[in-house]
Protein backbone atom coordinates (compact mmCIF):
# COMPACT_ATOMS: atom_id res chain seq x y z
CA UNK A 1 0.00 0.00 0.00
CA UNK A 2 1.63 3.42 -1.21
CA UNK A 3 0.33 6.04 1.48
CA UNK A 4 1.18 9.37 -1.06
CA UNK A 5 -0.50 12.78 -1.07
CA UNK A 6 0.74 13.96 -4.16
CA UNK A 7 -2.64 15.58 -6.41
CA UNK A 8 -2.98 13.30 -9.30
CA UNK A 9 -4.03 11.01 -6.77
CA UNK A 10 -7.44 12.15 -7.65
CA UNK A 11 -8.28 10.99 -11.05
CA UNK A 12 -12.54 11.37 -11.52
CA UNK A 13 -14.92 13.84 -10.70
CA UNK A 14 -16.81 11.62 -8.36
CA UNK A 15 -13.14 11.02 -6.60
CA UNK A 16 -13.32 15.29 -6.41
CA UNK A 17 -16.56 14.99 -4.91
CA UNK A 18 -15.86 12.14 -1.84
CA UNK A 19 -13.00 13.27 -1.56
CA UNK A 20 -13.27 17.01 -1.02
CA UNK A 21 -16.68 16.21 0.92
CA UNK A 22 -14.49 14.32 3.50
CA UNK A 23 -12.58 17.01 3.98
CA UNK A 24 -15.58 19.45 4.70
CA UNK A 25 -17.27 17.38 6.87
CA UNK A 26 -13.86 16.68 8.70
CA UNK A 27 -12.93 19.92 8.95
CA UNK A 28 -17.09 21.10 10.60
CA UNK A 29 -17.15 18.50 12.93
CA UNK A 30 -13.69 19.49 14.32
CA UNK A 31 -15.39 22.82 14.54
CA UNK A 32 -18.40 21.32 16.79
CA UNK A 33 -15.87 19.88 19.04
CA UNK A 34 -13.99 22.59 19.39
CA UNK A 35 -17.24 24.41 20.14
CA UNK A 36 -19.17 21.49 22.35
CA UNK A 37 -15.41 21.28 24.46
CA UNK A 38 -15.43 25.04 24.71
CA UNK A 39 -18.90 25.25 26.01
CA UNK A 40 -18.02 22.61 28.71
CA UNK A 41 -14.31 24.82 30.08
CA UNK A 42 -15.89 28.07 29.73
CA UNK A 43 -19.94 27.79 29.45
CA UNK A 44 -20.10 29.68 26.71
CA UNK A 45 -20.03 28.76 22.73
CA UNK A 46 -18.04 30.92 19.98
CA UNK A 47 -19.73 29.63 17.35
CA UNK A 48 -23.23 30.46 16.78
CA UNK A 49 -23.82 28.29 13.88
CA UNK A 50 -21.59 26.32 10.93
CA UNK A 51 -22.64 26.40 7.10
CA UNK A 52 -20.67 24.25 4.96
CA UNK A 53 -20.78 23.68 1.13
CA UNK A 54 -19.00 21.64 -2.19
CA UNK A 55 -18.68 24.20 -5.21
CA UNK A 56 -20.56 23.06 -8.02
CA UNK A 57 -19.14 21.72 -11.09
CA UNK A 58 -20.28 24.04 -12.97
CA UNK A 59 -19.41 26.92 -10.77
CA UNK A 60 -15.33 25.16 -10.35
CA UNK A 61 -15.40 25.09 -13.74
CA UNK A 62 -16.26 28.69 -14.44
CA UNK A 63 -13.96 29.63 -12.24
CA UNK A 64 -11.03 27.47 -14.03
CA UNK A 65 -12.03 29.51 -17.20
CA UNK A 66 -12.16 32.86 -15.76
CA UNK A 67 -8.50 31.84 -14.58
CA UNK A 68 -7.73 30.72 -18.47
CA UNK A 69 -7.58 27.45 -17.22
CA UNK A 70 -8.67 23.92 -18.61
CA UNK A 71 -11.08 21.82 -17.27
CA UNK A 72 -9.16 19.32 -16.01
CA UNK A 73 -9.17 17.34 -12.71
CA UNK A 74 -5.71 18.22 -11.88
CA UNK A 75 -6.17 21.94 -12.48
CA UNK A 76 -9.16 21.57 -10.17
CA UNK A 77 -7.38 20.09 -7.19
CA UNK A 78 -4.38 22.54 -7.82
CA UNK A 79 -6.10 25.58 -8.28
CA UNK A 80 -9.09 25.97 -7.00
CA UNK A 81 -9.11 26.35 -3.41
CA UNK A 82 -12.90 26.88 -2.33
CA UNK A 83 -13.97 23.46 -3.61
CA UNK A 84 -14.57 22.32 0.09
CA UNK A 85 -15.52 25.66 1.79
CA UNK A 86 -16.71 25.41 5.37
CA UNK A 87 -18.44 29.22 7.32
CA UNK A 88 -17.75 29.79 11.00
CA UNK A 89 -20.43 32.20 12.17
CA UNK A 90 -19.61 33.64 15.95
CA UNK A 91 -20.88 36.15 17.72
CA UNK A 92 -17.79 38.65 18.56
CA UNK A 93 -14.85 39.60 16.24
CA UNK A 94 -12.64 38.14 19.35
CA UNK A 95 -14.10 34.69 19.05
CA UNK A 96 -13.03 35.22 15.55
CA UNK A 97 -9.31 35.25 16.36
CA UNK A 98 -9.83 32.52 19.06
CA UNK A 99 -11.18 30.28 16.95
CA UNK A 100 -8.23 30.89 14.19
CA UNK A 101 -6.01 30.14 16.84
CA UNK A 102 -7.01 27.23 17.65
CA UNK A 103 -7.37 25.78 14.26
CA UNK A 104 -4.18 26.96 13.43
CA UNK A 105 -3.31 24.38 16.44
CA UNK A 106 -4.70 21.26 15.36
CA UNK A 107 -1.92 19.19 14.01
CA UNK A 108 -3.90 17.34 11.83
CA UNK A 109 -4.88 20.88 9.77
CA UNK A 110 -1.96 22.39 7.94
CA UNK A 111 -2.57 25.88 7.35
CA UNK A 112 -1.29 26.85 3.86
CA UNK A 113 -2.83 30.40 3.43
CA UNK A 114 -4.70 33.29 5.22
CA UNK A 115 -6.40 36.40 4.12
CA UNK A 116 -7.65 38.74 6.64
CA UNK A 117 -10.25 40.86 5.72
CA UNK A 118 -10.77 41.88 9.37
CA UNK A 119 -7.87 43.78 9.91
CA UNK A 120 -7.64 45.01 6.32
CA UNK A 121 -11.18 45.22 5.03
CA UNK A 122 -12.03 44.79 1.17
CA UNK A 123 -13.00 48.02 -0.55
CA UNK A 124 -15.97 46.44 -1.03
CA UNK A 125 -16.45 46.54 2.40
CA UNK A 126 -16.03 43.10 3.09
CA UNK A 127 -15.03 41.55 6.07
CA UNK A 128 -14.01 38.05 6.94
CA UNK A 129 -10.94 35.93 7.90
CA UNK A 130 -10.05 33.62 5.42
CA UNK A 131 -8.19 30.74 6.10
CA UNK A 132 -6.88 27.91 3.24
CA UNK A 133 -6.38 24.67 5.23
CA UNK A 134 -5.64 21.16 4.02
CA UNK A 135 -6.74 17.92 6.24
CA UNK A 136 -5.93 14.35 5.05
CA UNK A 137 -8.75 12.47 3.68
CA UNK A 138 -7.81 8.58 4.45
CA UNK A 139 -9.41 6.51 1.67
CA UNK A 140 -8.82 2.71 1.47
CA UNK A 141 -5.63 2.26 -0.22
CA UNK A 142 -4.37 5.98 0.12
CA UNK A 143 -3.84 9.55 2.27
CA UNK A 144 -4.92 13.03 -0.20
CA UNK A 145 -4.15 16.29 1.64
CA UNK A 146 -6.85 17.76 0.70
CA UNK A 147 -8.09 21.91 0.96
CA UNK A 148 -10.66 23.42 2.83
CA UNK A 149 -11.33 27.21 2.41
CA UNK A 150 -12.36 28.27 6.26
CA UNK A 151 -14.47 31.41 6.30
CA UNK A 152 -14.85 32.98 9.57
CA UNK A 153 -17.09 36.10 10.54
CA UNK A 154 -19.72 37.55 13.35
CA UNK A 155 -23.30 37.29 12.54
CA UNK A 156 -23.22 40.89 11.45
CA UNK A 157 -20.53 40.56 8.91
CA UNK A 158 -22.29 37.56 7.67
CA UNK A 159 -25.70 39.58 7.34
CA UNK A 160 -23.69 42.45 5.46
CA UNK A 161 -22.06 39.86 2.68
CA UNK A 162 -25.21 37.75 1.97
CA UNK A 163 -27.08 41.22 0.84
CA UNK A 164 -23.54 42.30 -0.86
CA UNK A 165 -23.56 38.83 -2.55
CA UNK A 166 -26.87 38.85 -4.08
CA UNK A 167 -26.72 42.67 -4.89
CA UNK A 168 -23.63 41.78 -6.65
CA UNK A 169 -24.92 38.40 -8.60
CA UNK A 170 -28.10 40.86 -9.58
CA UNK A 171 -26.27 43.30 -11.04
CA UNK A 172 -23.76 40.75 -12.51
CA UNK A 173 -21.10 42.93 -10.81
CA UNK A 174 -22.20 46.17 -11.70
CA UNK A 175 -24.08 47.57 -8.80
CA UNK A 176 -25.22 51.52 -9.55
CA UNK A 177 -22.79 53.85 -7.40
CA UNK A 178 -25.34 55.00 -4.69
CA UNK A 179 -25.87 51.45 -4.19
CA UNK A 180 -21.87 50.19 -3.68
CA UNK A 181 -21.72 53.48 -1.63
CA UNK A 182 -24.63 52.31 0.74
CA UNK A 183 -23.20 48.78 1.05
CA UNK A 184 -19.64 50.36 2.07
CA UNK A 185 -21.86 53.14 4.50
CA UNK A 186 -23.43 49.66 5.85
CA UNK A 187 -20.12 47.57 6.32
CA UNK A 188 -19.15 50.58 8.84
CA UNK A 189 -22.64 50.42 10.61
CA UNK A 190 -21.67 46.79 11.11
CA UNK A 191 -18.17 46.82 12.24
CA UNK A 192 -19.55 49.66 15.03
CA UNK A 193 -22.16 47.42 16.08
CA UNK A 194 -19.48 44.28 16.45
CA UNK A 195 -17.30 46.79 18.18
CA UNK A 196 -20.14 48.06 20.78
CA UNK A 197 -21.45 44.55 21.27
CA UNK A 198 -18.12 43.34 22.05
CA UNK A 199 -17.66 46.15 24.45
CA UNK A 200 -21.21 45.47 25.99
CA UNK A 201 -20.14 41.47 26.43
CA UNK A 202 -17.11 42.46 27.85
CA UNK A 203 -18.75 44.71 30.55
CA UNK A 204 -21.17 42.13 31.42
CA UNK A 205 -18.37 39.25 31.70
CA UNK A 206 -16.92 41.79 34.02
CA UNK A 207 -19.52 42.40 36.01
CA UNK A 208 -20.45 38.29 36.42
CA UNK A 209 -16.66 38.04 38.05
CA UNK A 210 -16.70 40.95 40.09
CA UNK A 211 -20.61 39.25 41.54
CA UNK A 212 -18.39 36.17 41.60
CA UNK A 213 -15.75 37.42 43.57
CA UNK A 214 -17.96 38.92 46.11
CA UNK A 215 -19.98 35.50 46.55
CA UNK A 216 -16.89 34.05 47.28
P1 LIG B 1 -12.71 33.97 -5.33
O1 LIG B 1 -12.06 33.70 -6.65
O2 LIG B 1 -14.00 34.74 -5.43
O3 LIG B 1 -12.90 32.72 -4.51
O4 LIG B 1 -11.73 34.94 -4.57
P2 LIG B 1 -10.19 34.73 -4.16
O5 LIG B 1 -9.70 33.37 -4.58
O6 LIG B 1 -9.41 35.91 -4.62
O7 LIG B 1 -10.25 34.71 -2.58
P3 LIG B 1 -10.91 35.72 -1.56
O8 LIG B 1 -10.36 35.32 -0.25
O9 LIG B 1 -10.77 37.14 -1.96
O10 LIG B 1 -12.47 35.37 -1.65
C1 LIG B 1 -12.93 34.09 -1.36
C2 LIG B 1 -14.40 34.11 -1.02
O11 LIG B 1 -14.69 35.13 -0.06
C3 LIG B 1 -15.36 34.40 -2.13
O12 LIG B 1 -15.63 33.26 -2.90
C4 LIG B 1 -16.59 34.90 -1.37
O13 LIG B 1 -17.27 33.81 -0.76
C5 LIG B 1 -15.96 35.70 -0.26
N1 LIG B 1 -15.78 37.12 -0.64
C6 LIG B 1 -14.65 37.74 -1.00
N2 LIG B 1 -14.85 39.03 -1.28
C7 LIG B 1 -16.16 39.27 -1.09
C8 LIG B 1 -17.00 40.45 -1.21
O14 LIG B 1 -16.57 41.55 -1.55
N3 LIG B 1 -18.32 40.27 -0.93
C9 LIG B 1 -18.86 39.07 -0.55
N4 LIG B 1 -20.17 39.02 -0.29
N5 LIG B 1 -18.10 37.97 -0.42
C10 LIG B 1 -16.78 38.05 -0.69
MG1 LIG C 1 -14.82 31.48 -3.71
Amino acid sequence: MEWIGENDSIETWQEVSLVYNAAMRQVRTKMEILNEEFQHVHQYNPIEHIKSRIKTPESIVKKLRRHGLDSTIENMVNYVNDIAGVRIICSFTSDIFMLADMIEHQQDIKVIGIKDYITYPKSSGYKSYHMIVTVPVYLSDRMVETKVEIQIRTVAMDFWASLEHKIHYKFEGDAPEHIKQELVDCAHLVSDLDEKMLQLNEEILEFSRKLEEQNG
